[in-house]
């Protein structure tokens, strides 16, 4: 649709879609270049061959029923093959930035789930260092939110509280709430990665730092380039 092609987008989303599996199940993260391959996955790869998907957001789950993906659930049972997702921010290292879209818990249970996490990104999202052009998305528990915020204050720059468009707390699918702070420029993306997580209250943060294993960035001119 419209809204989910860019050719960016469209390069990135049409190189991953080449190692779609035929059958089995694949793991989508959640973000409009997800979506733009849940389109292409129905679109190119007949009804019977598609793979099935467990996916990392209710809006993914929304996507895939519209075009004819099946959903099942990560019971324990069935693991995906291969994840695909979306970053906001890729460093040279493949490290990566994520949560804008406010997924980035159930996004880590799935790359996790998977072990092998494909990456779809229009190329302006390449960066030289994390948080240069993203605040860092850090979900958190609702109960005494205000004290986890500050102490994440101590390692994040103005940290805010996300608030959706009519004012009140941006609640995750999983129901907590959404921190958005400056990582700071010399900050090791490691060690803040393990100071994020020993902060009482904190659920995860949007620091993937060893998850991906290849990366499709596409540019407007409709080529892509692969990164591993
Ligand atoms: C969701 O929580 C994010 O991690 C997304 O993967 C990210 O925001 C990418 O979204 P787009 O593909 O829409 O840019």
């Amino acid at each position: 649709s419209g809204a989910l092609s860019s050719p960016a987008r469209d390069a990135a989303a049409r190189a991953a879609l080449r190692l779609v599996p035929r059958g089995g199940v694949v793991g989508l993260g959640s973000g409009r270049a997800v979506w733009r391959l849940c389109e292409l996955i129905a679109a190119e790869i007949p009804r019977a061959a598609r793979p099935r998907a467990v996916v990392a957001s209710e809006r993914t789950r929304e996507v895939c029923e519209r075009v004819g993906i099946t959903v099942v659930e990560l019971d324990g049972r069935e693991r995906p093959q291969l994840a695909f997702d979306g970053a906001d921010e890729v460093d040279p290292q493949l490290r990566l930035l994520k949560g804008a879209g406010g997924a980035l818990l159930r996004e880590r249970i799935v790359a996790a789930a998977a072990q092998r996490l494909v990456v779809v990104v229009e190329s302006r999202k390449l960066v030289a260092r994390l948080g240069q052009s993203f605040r860092l998305p850090v979900e958190i528990v609702r109960f005494g939110w205000p004290e986890t915020l500050r102490r994440i204050g101590a390692l994040l720059s103005a940290p805010a509280l996300r608030t959706g468009e009519d004012g009140k707390p941006f609640v995750t699918d999983e129901g907590h709430y959404l921190v958005d702070g400056q990582i700071p420029p010399t900050s090791d993306p490691d060690r803040l990665a393990d100071e994020l997580r020993r902060v009482p209250g904190v659920c995860d943060h949007g620091l993937f730092l060893r998850e991906a294993h290849v990366v499709f960035a596409g540019a407007d001119d409709g080529s892509h380039r692969e990164l591993r």
